[in-house]
């Protein structure tokens, strides 16, 4: 595996292959990789002629400074991880290579960045993130990007932002991992305290109890919000949002018809968490 620090040397790295016509499959991260990190470098390894992993903790789309301090990093894991897991090129630019001085431009989607995530993390998150995403996929220039279905909000917008400006790169959303008790994987989670642990269950233990009770014939989605939400505060957690909308527009939906997405984030022993899933019926 290579490990490159600069734009010009991913450039450089990437640019026989391009040449030669293999197809470039990238995972852009903030590094810390867990299993759910790994899931998506496998699919790329799987679909790919040439795997490119960009490791770089993005401070723009940091609403909380606190939150960025505290954002865990181990380059050298990460290294050996997606060494493991058959990556080509560790892409790992400095903040200075990435905002230069005088860099003045930012790319802002609307509508899908207005509800959940962008509601309450300002919409500086998503400004923040559609910028870092639309310049990573200009100096890596992939076929493919993957992305997971753990930030679904994200993956949206940045399938939104690739098809307005018609950046040519093709998005695959890939299924959320999650630990064995249902809890989904996320760096944030070593933050977590043995009791903030186990309380931080609420997540996937509310989203799995709508999914059972859709199975069983609720359509109706007051009802599912609110008995998910009884599920939460069983467990001493209150959500910061619990929404069920229209998986395409994020606007709110009333009955489950077809699919619908359910989301849900909450602050458990000082670390945000979201989580997510699709209910189906029929
Ligand atoms: P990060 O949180 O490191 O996540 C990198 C990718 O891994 C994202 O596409 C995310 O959805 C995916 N991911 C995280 N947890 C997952 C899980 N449990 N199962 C499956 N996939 C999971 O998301 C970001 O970084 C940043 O916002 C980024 C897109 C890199 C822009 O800075």
């Amino acid at each position: 595996m290579n490990i490159v620090r600069t734009i010009a040397d991913v450039r450089t790295a990437l640019e026989p292959h391009r040449r030669a016509g293999r197809t470039i499959g990238f995972v852009p991260t903030m590094g810390y990789f867990h299993a759910g990190h790994a899931s998506l470098m496998r699919r790329a390894r799987e679909t790919s002629d040439v795997v490119v992993v960009s490791l770089f903790v993005n401070p723009t789309q940091f609403n909380d400074p606190s939150d960025l301090t505290a954002y865990p990093r181990d380059e050298e894991r990460d290294a050996a991880l997606a060494s493991t897991e058959g990556v080509d090129i560790l892409f790992a630019p400095a903040a200075t290579d990435v905002y230069p001085p005088g860099f003045a431009t930012t790319v802002v989607v609307t509508r899908v960045t207005e509800q959940m995530e962008g509601a309450t993390r300002g919409v500086s998150h998503f400004v923040g993130v559609a910028t870092v995403v639309a310049k990573l996929f200009n100096m890596v220039q992939p076929t493919t990007a993957f992305f997971g279905q753990k930030d679904a909000q994200q993956a949206l917008v940045v399938r939104r932002m690739t098809r307005d400006l018609d950046i040519p790169v093709r998005i695959e959303v890939c299924p959320t991992v999650r630990e064995p008790d249902g809890l989904a994987m996320s760096s944030r989670n070593v933050r977590l305290s043995a009791a903030a642990r186990d309380q931080a269950l609420a997540l996937s233990a509310a989203l799995s109890s709508a999914e059972r009770a859709v199975a069983a014939g609720v359509r109706d989605a007051r009802v599912l919000l609110d008995s998910a939400r009884a599920v939460m505060r069983g467990r001493g957690v209150e959500p910061e949002y619990l929404e069920i909308v229209s998986a395409d527009t994020l606007a709110a939906v009333d009955r489950i018809a077809g699919e619908a997405l359910m989301a849900v984030a909450a602050h458990v022993g000082g670390v945000r968490l979201i989580d997510n899933v699709m209910l189906r019926a029929g």
